[in-house]
């Protein structure tokens, strides 16, 4: 018997429009099984057979899957699973929702397979809650919740203002504070949801660290440094938020420092022979030095998401780089590994080495969306970044296999972020209500 895997492989050598004709038929019949598959999981009856034979097999024991929240203090991996099939996605569609760059906005832009569309993130041995934007604002309510990072970070934080705003009908009351538009541009945006008193926010800090001038007398190929001990200008900002998302990770190569004139700093040093993975390592340190110091993490809840992965084939972004074609994910159980990873496991290895030094890096969350991602091949927006106005698709040889199409897979992360925040406040009013009656 053909796995799912070869038989996905031998389509991609098809030529002819006969092959390409069995191709979607045979397509749609593969989709129509794991809806079945997935339908007879909802209702707690398990196509065994049909599970096995196509990787899906929930739990893959006879055992009821818990919900997330049931599952107390000890909680469950909610990033070990696989993309199930779901005709009830995407959760909004781009043309509905005004808060979203051109750049996201595949479909609108002329992609036209939505399969992409229609993927939910299963975790293998307990369930999510299904994402609810309205329960999200009132728990919001009074509250800020902040983006940190590079527009990665931009790519989730729109994600999450389109789904938010599937709860509110009046469309004008989500406005930015200072009225500034959402398109592309260097600063930080805030939207409030007024009538729930949230902000929903964003700051554009690549590497969370201060990127300024150098130190007078520098070397001529320093033209800025990255000050490795100071955080980013505008992190006075962020410290009194609720809730903190941070990221970081695709400005931390050669490309986009050395060979650019940006060079590590510390202190006054200028440090010309520093790799970049020691620096970006050192600013991990920095950056929870300034947790520790700043932030009060019994109100803030501060979370770090991974790694997001890039699909470049047979290059890079500015080589020809591909990704363009890609309608399915990879649905097989094994490991994906992705190109131009630089260094994904640095915020992971720096929290899990940190870990047990203090109680407070104990508290710091990793939301590690690296290997459901990085089975999404399909979920870039390729050739369908560019807005209507600017004449079409870009040219082949000019694909984004980094950013991610909207609605897509940074919904995906929302929906782990909307679970691990729900999951804080049900501890805390759990824990304020044990503490209550002895404080009587
Ligand atoms: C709105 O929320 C902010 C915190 O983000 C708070 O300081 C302020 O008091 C709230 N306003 C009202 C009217 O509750
Ligand atoms: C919609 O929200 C705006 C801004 O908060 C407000 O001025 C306007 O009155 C609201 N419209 C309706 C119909 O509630
Ligand atoms: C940096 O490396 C070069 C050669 O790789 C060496 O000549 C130089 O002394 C080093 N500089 C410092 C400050 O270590
Ligand atoms: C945070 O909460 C813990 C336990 O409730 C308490 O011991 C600690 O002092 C608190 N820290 C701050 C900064 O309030
Ligand atoms: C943290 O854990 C490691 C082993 O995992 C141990 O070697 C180290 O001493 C621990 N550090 C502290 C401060 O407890």
């Amino acid at each position: 018997m053909m796995t799912r895997l070869e038989f996905l492989k031998k389509f991609k050598r098809f030529k002819n429009p006969f092959e390409v004709g069995c191709f979607f038929i045979s397509l749609c019949f593969i989709l129509c099984l794991f809806f079945l598959d997935y339908r007879s999981l909802r209702s707690g009856f398990r196509a065994r057979g049909l599970g096995v034979w196509f990787g899906f097999g929930g739990s893959g024991s006879g055992r009821e899957i818990v919900g997330f929240l049931e599952t107390g203090r000890v909680g469950c991996d909610i990033f070990d699973g696989n993309w199930m099939w779901d005709e009830s996605y995407p959760l909004y569609e781009s043309k509905d929702c005004l808060l979203l760059d051109d750049g996201f906005r595949c479909s609108e832009n002329g992609r036209v397979d939505r399969f992409y569309t229609k993927w939910r993130w299963q975790p293998k041995y307990c369930n999510l809650p299904r994402f609810d934007a309205e329960t999200m604002l009132k728990r919001l309510r009074n509250r800020r919740l902040v983006f940190v990072g590079d527009s990665i970070g931009r790519n989730q934080w729109e994600s999450l203002l389109c789904l938010l705003s599937t709860a509110v009908t009046n469309k004008s009351s989500i406005y930015e504070v200072n009225g500034r538009p959402i398109t592309k541009h260097t600063g930080f945006l805030v939207f409030k949801f007024a009538d729930f008193n949230c902000t929903i926010e964003y700051y554009r800090a690549p590497y969370l660290v201060l990127q300024s001038r150098p130190p007078t007398g520098s070397p001529k190929q320093v033209r800025t440094t990255l000050k490795l001990d100071k955080m980013d200008w505008s992190s006075g900002k962020w410290k009194g938020a609720d809730v903190i998302v941070f990221n970081t990770g695709h400005w931390w190569n050669s490309e986009k420092t050395t060979r650019e004139g940006c060079y590590f700093q510390e202190s006054g040093d200028v440090k010309m022979n520093m790799s970049v993975g020691t620096a970006y390592k050192r600013s991990m340190e920095t950056v929870l030095d300034w947790i520790s110091k700043e932030v009060d993490t019994n109100k803030t809840q501060v979370i770090f998401r991974g790694f997001s992965p890039v699909h470049f084939r047979g290059g890079d972004w500015k080589t020809g780089g591909s990704c363009h074609l890609e309608t399915l994910p990879d649905l097989s159980s094994s490991p994906v590994s992705s190109s131009g990873m630089f260094f994904p496991n640095i915020i992971g290895s720096v929290l899990s080495e940190r870990r047990n030094e203090s109680s407070f890096v104990a508290k710091l969350e990793l939301l590690d969306v690296t290997y459901m991602s990085s089975k999404r091949k399909d979920g870039h927006a390729s050739l369908y970044y560019l807005g209507p106005e600017a004449g079409g698709p870009a040219p082949l040889r000019r694909q984004d296999c980094s950013h991610w199409c909207l609605p897509g897979v940074p919904d995906s992360w929302n929906e782990l972020l909307y679970a691990v925040f729900l999951k804080r406040e049900y501890s805390l009013a759990a824990a304020t209500a044990a503490a209550a009656p002895s404080s009587i």
